[in-house]
């Protein structure tokens, strides 16, 4: 039976899937001193440990290097690049070539970073060499690990791509690829049926393969159970406190936007207005003359 088909996990299943990753852990054996922080297998032991998963956004290799230096657990190189960074309005815009031009920049900055590559637009639902070619492309640029979004019709090539080598992170709930379809950026899993459905899809991407899912914008109550109902963690962004750790866009949360943010995030810095004030300085600096000073001038 292909993975497409089937809509439960059991535990025996479950069973399989843990010792999976207790095998194929590329670091066994290391001395600790030499291994990453993270890995793949590593997030099911952060689960079993109840020990939650940090995950932050980055897309260029001077914000990975200042991550590199923090606790943070892991690194996506998002598809909100194309918004974040080039000005897109949305994320349908973002390219492989893209994505692999960011990846790279990332593992520059933070080289022992556990990292995510996202798959952007269509870029998995090609023919099933192209696809490994995209995966190929971001791996090569320096991701430990690719982001899928979606559940349907993803599902025999998730496992295709896991069973080359690849550890695949899920994506569900409001996936930003398919804004035309939601018609606009809407919670998702409000009804029954939805929810549901999306139950099962978090059950299936586990079954295919997935190491970790991402969850966007669904009812904290669903996050909690859909938690609860898997072995590999949940990652949210706008799903609650009840799952497994958290993501947030690195330029979200160091209120770097200019407009208003979702209600999912926290600023921990108010950055935008930090940069306007520290250029008007310079500016104030430059037209009075007092920059540079003789300190910051050649005898
Ligand atoms: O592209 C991205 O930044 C993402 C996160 C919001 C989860 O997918």
């Amino acid at each position: 039976m292909g993975a497409e088909s089937s809509l439960t996990s059991t535990t025996w299943e479950s069973e399989t899937i843990r010792e999976f990753f207790a095998n194929t852990s590329i670091h066994k054996g290391l001395d600790p001193k030499d291994r990453y922080q993270m890995t793949a297998p590593e997030f099911i032991s952060r689960k079993e440990q109840g020990k939650p998963i940090s995950m932050i956004t980055c897309y260029d290799s001077w914000s990975a290097a200042i991550i590199a230096e923090t606790d943070m657990d892991c690194i996506l190189v998002g598809d909100s690049a194309s918004m974040v960074m080039h000005g897109y309005e949305s994320t349908i815009h973002a390219t492989i070539e893209m994505m692999a031009a960011h990846t790279a920049a990332v593992r520059r900055g933070a080289p022992h970073a556990f990292i995510i590559g996202d798959m952007p637009f269509l870029s998995n639902r090609i023919s099933r060499d192209i696809v490994l070619q995209n995966v190929r492309q971001l791996m090569q640029a320096g991701a430990n690990a690719v982001k899928i979004e979606g559940a349907k019709g993803n599902l025999d090539s998730i496992s295709h791509i896991v069973d080359s080598g690849v550890p695949v992170m899920g994506h569900l709930g409001l996936t930003p690829q398919a804004v035309n379809q939601f018609g606009g950026y809407r919670v998702q899993g409000k009804e029954e049926q939805a929810r549901r459905v999306l139950i099962n899809e978090a059950l299936q991407l586990e079954k295919a393969g997935c190491f970790a899912i991402v969850l966007e914008c669904v009812p904290a109550a669903l996050g909690e159970e859909i938690a609860e109902s898997l072995i590999i963690p949940i990652i949210g962004i706008g799903a609650g406190n009840g799952v497994d750790g958290q993501v947030l866009v690195l330029q979200d949360m160091l209120g770097m936007g200019t407009g208003k943010d979702p209600k999912f995030v926290r600023r921990y810095l108010e950055g935008a207005k930090l940069i306007r004030e520290a250029l008007n300085q310079y500016h104030q600096d430059v037209t009075t003359k007092t920059f540079p000073s003789k300190k910051e001038s050649y005898a």
